[in-house]
C-alpha cells in the first residue's frame, strides 16, 4: 500500500467514525412530556390511564416517554411500532418490569409472568405450551370444563325461575376471562339487535337450547367474531404486562435507557381511526370474512400481546370464553335489572389489574 492510498484510507475511515459517532450522539430519548421533581408525570396519568397516555401520544406520537417517579416509561401506542418491540426487537424488549407491590414476597423469582427470559422460564413455558395447553391436552379435559358450563347454566336456570338477579355471575372481573365474558354481554345487551343475530347463529347450527362444546366454535363465525370485538374495544390488560429493557436499545431514532418500562397501548391500537372504522362503534360485523387473528400476527390486535411472552394461556381463553358466552345466550334471553332499557347501561371503565366495567352488570336470565 503506498503512501497516499494509506492517507486518504485514514481519512475515509476518520469520516465514516465521525459521521457514525455524531449519529449516535443525536440519538435520543422518544419524545414526551416534560416532568415535574419527584413525580414526573404521574399527575398526568389520573384514573384511566389508558386513554389519558392516548391522548398524550397524539400530542407526542406512537413512541413517547416519561418519567412515572423514577422510572423512565416508554409507551408504544401503534401497531407499527408494536410490531418492532415485540416482534422484530422482541429479545431486547423481552423482559418484565417487575412493580414492588409484586417484589414483596420474592414470588416474582419463580413466576413464569415475572421471570425474566432464562432458561428457567424457557422451561415453564415449555411445561405450560407441552403439558397444559397444548391442543392435545386441552381436547384430554374438555369434558371438565363442559361440566362446569353445565354447572353455570343449572344455576341460571335456577335464577330464572326465582326470577332472581344474576349479579355474581361475572364478580370476579379482576380475571381476564370473566372481565371478557361481562363486556362481551353488556354490548350485546346495549345492541339487542347482535343478540338476536348471535342467537339465530346459534339456533341454526347448535339448536336452540342445546349445550355447546368446544369443537363447535369454529362453526360459530358470528359469535367468534363478538369475541374479537369485545377484546378490540376492551382488551382485559390495555398495556399488556410491562415489559423492561435490560441494555440502552436503539428504536428507530431513538434510545431507550436501559432499565426503562415499557408499555403497549393496546387499548389505544384497538381505537386507531386510521386502521378500524368507527373505532367507538362496537360492530362484531367488521370481522365477517376477515382472516384478522389475535394469536400474535397481526398488531392491530393484539390483546394477548405478542412474540416470546405472548399469553400461554390464549389457546384455552379461545376455547372457554366463546363456549360459555354461546351457551348462555343460547340456554336464555337476557334483560337488564329494574327494567332498565339498553340506554341505561353504563359502560364505565374502571382500571386495575384488569380493566373491568366500574359497575358490575346485573342481569336476568329468562327462557328462550
Ligand atoms: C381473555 C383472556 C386472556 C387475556 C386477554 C390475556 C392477556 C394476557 C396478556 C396481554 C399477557 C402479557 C403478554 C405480553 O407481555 O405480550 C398475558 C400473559 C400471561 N397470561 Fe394471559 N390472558 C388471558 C387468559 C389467560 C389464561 C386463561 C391463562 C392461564 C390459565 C393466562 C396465563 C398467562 C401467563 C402465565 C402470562 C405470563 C406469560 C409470560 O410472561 O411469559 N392468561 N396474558
Amino acid at each position: 500500500m503506498d503512501f497516499y492510498t494509506l492517507v486518504f484510507g485514514s481519512i475515509l475511515a476518520l469520516i465514516f467514525l465521525y459521521t457514525t459517532l455524531a449519529k449516535l450522539s443525536t440519538k435520543k430519548l422518544p419524545p414526551g412530556p416534560s416532568a415535574w421533581p419527584i413525580i414526573g408525570n404521574i399527575h398526568l396519568l389520573g384514573a384511566k390511564p389508558h386513554i389519558s397516555l392516548a391522548s398524550l401520544a397524539k400530542k407526542y406520537g406512537p413512541i413517547m416517554s416519561l418519567k412515572l417517579g423514577q422510572i423512565t416509561t416508554i409507551v408504544i401506542s401503534s401497531s407499527s411500532i408494536a410490531k418492532q418491540v415485540l416482534k422484530n426487537q422482541d429479545q431486547a424488549f423481552s423482559s418484565r418490569f417487575i412493580p414492588n407491590a409484586i417484589q414483596g414476597h420474592n414470588y416474582c423469582e419463580f413466576s413464569v409472568g415475572w421471570l425474566p427470559v432464562c432458561p428457567q422460564w424457557r422451561t415453564l413455558r415449555r411445561i405450560l405450551n407441552i403439558n397444559i395447553f397444548s391442543p392435545n391436552r386441552l381436547d384430554a379435559n374438555q369434558h371438565l370444563r363442559s361440566q362446569k358450563v353445565n354447572e353455570l347454566i343449572a344455576y341460571c336456570e335456577k335464577c330464572c325461575q326465582q326470577g332472581e338477579v344474576l349479579d355474581d355471575l361475572f364478580l370476579a372481573a379482576t380475571d381476564t376471562t370473566t372481565s371478557t365474558l361481562e363486556w362481551a354481554m353488556a354490548e350485546i345487551l346495549k345492541q339487542p339487535e347482535i343478540m338476536k343475530k348471535v342467537q339465530v347463529e346459534l339456533a341454526k347450527i347448535i339448536g336452540k337450547g342445546k349445550s355447546i362444546e368446544e369443537a363447535d366454535v369454529t362453526r360459530l363465525p358470528y359469535l367468534q367474531c363478538i369475541i374479537k370485538e369485545t377484546l378490540r374495544m376492551h382488551p382485559p390488560a390495555p398495556f399488556l404486562v410491562p415489559r423492561k429493557v435490560e441494555q440502552d436499545v436503539e428504536l428507530f431514532d431513538y434510545i431507550i435507557p436501559k432499565g426503562s418500562q415499557v408499555l403497549v397501548n393496546v387499548w389505544s391500537i384497538g381505537k386507531d381511526f386510521t386502521f378500524w372504522d368507527e373505532p367507538l362503534v362496537f360492530k362484531p360485523e367488521r370481522f365477517w370474512g376477515s382472516d384478522l387473528d389475535m394469536r400474535g400476527q397481526d398488531f392491530d390486535l393484539i390483546p394477548f400481546g405478542a412474540g416470546r411472552r405472548i399469553c400461554p394461556g390464549f389457546p384455552l381463553a379461545l376455547r372457554i370464553v366463546p363456549v360459555i358466552l354461546g351457551s348462555l345466550l343460547n340456554s336464555f334471553d337476557w334483560k337488564l335489572e329494574a327494567d332498565n332499557g339498553p340506554e341505561d347501561l353504563d359502560m364505565e371503565e374502571k382500571f386495575g389489574i384488569t380493566l373491568a366495567k366500574a359497575h358490575p352488570l346485573r342481569v336476568i336470565p329468562f327462557l328462550l
